[in-house]
């Protein structure tokens, strides 16, 4: 009966976790998927978690279903957090927004939305993008293309390109953006190329879908942001996703959100109720215990300002390390510019390994990174930079 079912080939980012896991090599390194490791290499509870969890476990309280739209709380922590605490649009009614299933969750609930509503629309992806923006518009039968984005040989955007390519587009075509600490490549346009970029948007009336999943990880809440402000500064139709899986350090808690900005309140509750039906449909609503702990950490002044500082470590931790590897790698090929590892921002370096040497790094160094060469620099720590060094200095030589 099921002989027919197609084998599924693994993911290639959650698979190589997998083999990280049954690897055993005792010098092993973990740098493939997009999860922050302190410098003990461990993966940390956040101090603000820590006081939300104690809050949320004194007294265990019954957990009835949430809304559709999950928790108040949450969705206002996700809302000020994108858009300003003070911003004019929330004062005005003017965002719909509703509590997802981690980031990806929140870029399903989106693509269904716009399946529904703006059937003729395609959505353009960066090439590179995260490989699963394109199985989760696709699942939802959007059509994806590729606009382009990275220059592989000079390790840079392709921003004029993209331009040109952006004037090809037609009406309520979507444009998926990363406004920050772009995945995979971590190279991010300015924040004048980001007005040139909005300005098309506007010209040409696309539709732009900004995922943004690590927001303070770039250069500060705010800035990180930017893009977002500008659009709606602009008085852009917006779409928004976002993750706390990494700026809470809360991956297994699936915590996110989507947000529409809309021009009008009736249009805001179309939207909204709309996006309500589709969770619905897909998983009634959404658990509760990660969305109370973002219901705290967001809402109280004090846990959010030790937030703001802890994410701000992490981000100064992974900083360091590009540092550390560019300065070892110098020194040991000191004719191979190395100058895009500080360029990038948030976790990942597009290393520009060939899938030949990503492969000998895993099977002779039990380093492992994602064969388009993706590394995550926060799975980096003083005690194995050098071992990843001079094994990448090895690959690179041969
Ligand atoms: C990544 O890109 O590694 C993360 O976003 C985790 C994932 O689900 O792929």
């Amino acid at each position: 009966m099921f002989e027919r079912i197609d084998y599924y080939a693994g993911d290639p980012i959650l698979g190589l976790m997998e083999k990280y896991s049954a690897d055993s090599n005792p010098n092993k390194v973990n740098l493939g998927i997009g999860i922050y490791y302190d410098e003990n290499g461990v993966l940390p509870v956040l101090d603000c978690v820590k006081t939300a969890e104690e809050r949320i476990a004194d007294p265990i309280a019954p957990r009835p279903y949430l809304p559709m739209a999950g928790l108040p709380g949450h969705r206002k922590g996700c809302q000020e957090l994108l858009f300003g605490k003070d911003a004019q649009i929330l004062k005005d009614g003017l965002v719909a927004t509703i509590a997802t299933i981690g980031g990806s969750g929140a870029l399903k609930v989106g693509a269904e939305f716009i399946h529904d509503w703006f059937p003729q629309a395609k959505c353009y992806v960066s090439d590179p993008t995260w490989g699963n923006h394109i199985a989760i518009f696709e699942g939802s039968d959007v059509e994806v293309g590729k606009y382009p984005y990275y220059d592989k040989a000079n390790s840079s955007i392709k921003f004029d390109e993209m331009i040109a390519f952006f004037e090809t587009l037609n009406k309520n075509d979507v444009i998926l953006l990363h406004p920050c600490c772009h995945n995979p490549t971590g190279m991010d346009l300015t924040q004048a190329q980001w007005d040139t970029v909005l300005n098309v948007v506007k010209a040409r009336e696309l539709i732009p879908f900004m995922d943004i999943a690590y927001q303070g990880f770039g250069e500060d809440m705010d800035s990180d942001a930017y893009a977002i402000r500008k659009a709606v500064e602009m008085g852009l139709p917006l779409f928004v996703s976002n993750s706390f899986s990494k700026n809470l350090s809360l991956y297994g808690e699936r915590v996110g959100g989507l947000s529409v900005v809309c021009p009008t309140v009736d249009e805001t509750d179309r939207v909204f109720g709309q996006l309500n039906a589709t969770v619905r449909r897909i998983y009634s609503s959404p658990p509760s215990h990660g969305g109370r702990v973002v219901d705290i950490v967001m809402n109280d002044e004090t846990l959010h300002e030790q937030w703001v500082g802890e994410v701000y470590a992490m981000r100064d931790r992974i900083k360091a390390m590009r540092l550390k590897l560019k300065s070892v790698l110098e020194a040991k090929i000191p004719n191979r510019n190395f100058d895009y590892i500080t360029r990038q921002n948030g976790m990942f370096s597009f290393t520009g390994l060939t899938p030949e040497q990503v492969e000998r790094l895993q099977i002779e160094f039990g380093i492992y990174m994602v064969s388009n060469s993706r590394m995550c620099v926060a799975g980096l720590n003083t005690s194995n930079i050098d071992y990843v060094a001079n094994a990448m200095a090895d690959v690179l030589k041969d």
